[in-house]
Order: structure tokens, then sequence, then C-alpha cells
């Protein structure tokens, strides 16, 4: 079935957005989940974006009998591998659980397809595997650092394990699309990104303390070799990150991947930083941010941004959302939680 993609973490934050574009680009699309950190109303919400339910099934990827299952009773030819779990902090403090999940998710995935024959795979990287490089923007090149969190080893690992795979493996195609800093929301509000507890990240920070559930966000830091002092990061709408996802599907699906194991940059290209990012949220809602500069972050690099040539050439996409629609349904999506 070339038309029909299994979609693992379907039901999370990028995992909802990338189903919706799939969807509309025509794709019947499988949703596997383990619901640990989402919940059924995405699916609702993709329901009522697209008028189109997919398909859910609730089990979890190590559990290879339950994913052995999917795999029999579905024809698909194409994965897309969402399923992790993605807090950098906890995942110091509790790397097993990262290694099991992140690792043993994926292994039993490739495993499966190779044994049922599935041909195409799309994996979830992230920038973090660059580390802070010496060169900047980064491009797909660019060497990778060692990792400096269990988290981003898993990223990497995943990597290597892919390539590996699709090495070993001759009907088997994969990419990774090593994802930027994905923020905002789907313009109708109806799905977005659900933190648990207090958010790490920094938009979902700011969203918080413009609703008044957070005092005052903290600025890791003024003192950075940069133009204003705060870090700079390549800030990626997340509707434009799904939209990369569907190109790349495509590609694979019609065989035009110049080798079987690709690597793209999915970011916009440009630097935006701490402070410019709180600017433009509070012009672009027309609101004023409680804010103060705090000590630096342990583990931030300073600046990363990607080098998105390849991708612009090869998969013809390119981000397309203004950061100010990006910022304002960010905060769209917080007032649609809190109702
Ligand atoms: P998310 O937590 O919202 O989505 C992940 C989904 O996977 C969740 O719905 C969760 O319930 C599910 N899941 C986790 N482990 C599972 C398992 N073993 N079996 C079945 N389902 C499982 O996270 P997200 O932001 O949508 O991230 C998606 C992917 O992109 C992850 O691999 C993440 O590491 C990667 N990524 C995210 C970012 C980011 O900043 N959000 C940046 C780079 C890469
Ligand atoms: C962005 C900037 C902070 C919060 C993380 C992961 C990375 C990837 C994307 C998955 C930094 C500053 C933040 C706050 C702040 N995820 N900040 N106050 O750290 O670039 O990347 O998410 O793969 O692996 O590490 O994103 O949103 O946490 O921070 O000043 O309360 O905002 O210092 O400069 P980061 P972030």
């Amino acid at each position: 079935m070339h038309n029909r993609v299994l979609v693992t973490g379907g039901a999370g934050y990028i995992g909802s957005h990338t189903t919706v574009e799939l969807i509309n680009a025509g794709y019947e699309v499988i949703v596997v989940d383990n619901l640990s950190n989402s919940d059924r109303g995405a699916l609702e919400g993709v329901r009522q974006i697209t008028g189109v339910e997919p398909k859910f099934i609730e089990a979890d990827c190590c559990d290879r009998d339950a994913m052995r299952r999917v795999f029999e009773e579905y024809e698909f030819d194409s994965v897309i591998h969402f399923a992790a779990y993605k807090a950098v902090g906890e995942s110091v403090a509790e790397p097993a659980k990262y290694y099991r999940n992140n690792i043993l998710s994926f292994v039993t995935i490739l495993e499966l397809m190779c044994e049922f024959g599935r041909k195409n795979i799309l994996f979830s990287s992230s920038a973090t595997v660059y580390g802070d490089a010496d060169v900047l923007p980064v491009t797909e090149l660019t060497p990778r650092k060692p990792a400096t969190s269990p988290y981003g080893n898993t990223k990497q690992m995943a990597e290597d394990i892919l390539r590996d795979m699709v090495a070993a493996n001759e009907h088997l195609s994969g990419i990774a699309l090593r994802y930027f800093n994905p923020i905002g929301a789907h313009p109708s509000a109806l799905i977005g990104e659900l933190p648990r507890g207090v958010p790490n990240n920094l938009v979902p920070y700011i969203t918080q303390t413009a609703a008044g559930i957070r005092e005052c966000l903290s600025i890791f830091g003024d003192d950075y070799d940069t133009p204003d002092g705060s870090c700079l990061r390549d800030y990626i709408d997340v509707v434009d990150l799904a939209k990369a996802h569907v190109v790349a599907i495509q590609r694979l699906v019609d065989g035009r991947n110049k080798h079987r194991y690709e690597i793209f940059n999915v970011g916009t290209g440009r630097p935006v930083s701490v402070f410019e990012l709180v600017r433009g949220f509070e012009e672009a809602n027309s609101l004023k941010l409680n804010y103060k500069v705090a000590p630096r972050r342990a583990g931030d690099v300073m600046a990363v941004w990607a080098d998105t040539r390849l991708a612009n050439e090869e998969l013809g996409w390119r981000a397309e959302r203004e950061l100010y629609d990006t910022l304002r349904a960010a905060w769209e999506w917080e007032k649609h939680l809190r109702q």
C-alpha cells in the first residue's frame, strides 16, 4: 500500500501535526501510540481538522508481539517513527528509561520492517546531534559532537542504527530528519504541544507565563557572545515541519532518494535570539510578558541554526510560516487548553 503510512507516536505534538498533513496529502494513516506523553484528544483534533479519523492502535512500540500484530494486520510501505521520550533533563536523571524506550522501540520497528519487507522509514532526529558546533550554520556534513545527554545520545545512536540497518537490508530506505526547535501549533488551535508539568522549552514557558500559570519567564543568560547576549536558535513552525515529513515520505515512495540512507536538516535557516523571540511573542499577541534575566542554563549551546539548502534543493521544501504567525498560533493553542 503506497499511500498508507504507519505513524508511531502519532498522538504526540509533531506526530499529530504530521498526521494532519499526511491526510491532507491523500495518505491513509495508522497511528500507534502508547499515550505515555499524549492523549486521544490529539486524534480528535486531527479528525476535526481533516474530517478523517485516523486508525488508532494503543500499543507500545517496544512490545514486539503487539507491534507484530500491527504489521500482520496492516499493509503499509512506509513508517514514520516519532515514538520516543524527549525530556533532556529527565534523560540525565533516568538514562536507562531513555535508552530502553528510544532505542528498543526503534530497533523493534526496524526489525519488523525487515521481516515483513516494508520499505521506507522516516526517523525523528534532532539538531541536538550537532552539539556545540564549530562552524555555523550547520550542514548535514557538519561533524556530530559527543552527545551531552542520554537523550541526545539516543538520537545519535538511532541515526547510526538506521544507517547500519539500511546498509544491511537492500529493500530498506531511510531518512533521518534533524529537527531544529519545533514551536507553534496548528492554526485551528485544535492540536498543539501538551507539556507535562513545568515546561523545559522556551515557547511553552512563554505561553504559560502569559496565561498566568507561571509567574515569570527566566531568560537563561544575556552574556553570550551573540548580538544581544542571549542564545540563538532556529525555531521551526510545527506545521512547516510536518510538511517536511510529507515530502520526505513521498521521496521514498517515489524512489527519488539519491541514497538509501539520507539525512536532512529541517529548520528555517534563520537564527533568532531568546530576546527576539520574547519580543516577537509580545508584539504578535499585543501583550506584555513578565520576564527576567537569569544565569545561563547548564548544557545550553550558545548558538545553533540550520543550513537548509539540502532540504530546499532535494526535498523541494522550505519553511514558509512567519515567526509572528507561529507565535500567534502558540498563544491561541495555550488559550484553547485553558478553556
Ligand atoms: P511527544 O512526546 O509529543 O510525542 C511522542 C509520542 O510518542 C507521544 O504521543 C508518546 O505518547 C509516544 N510514545 C513514546 N514512547 C512510545 C512507545 N514506546 N510506544 C508508543 N508510543 C510512544 O514528542 P514530539 O515533540 O512530538 O517529538 C516527536 C519526536 O521528535 C521524538 O522522537 C522527539 O525526540 C523528536 N524531536 C522532538 C523535538 C522537539 O523539540 N519537540 C526536537 C527534535 C526531535
Ligand atoms: C531554547 C532557548 C534556552 C527556556 C531542546 C532540546 C533539543 C530539541 C529541542 C529534542 C535556549 C532558552 C529556555 C526558558 C530560556 N529537542 N530558554 N528560558 O534547549 O534549544 O533544545 O529542544 O530533540 O534536543 O535540547 O530548546 O526551548 O529548551 O531553549 O531562556 O525558560 O531558550 O536557554 O537558549 P533547546 P529550549
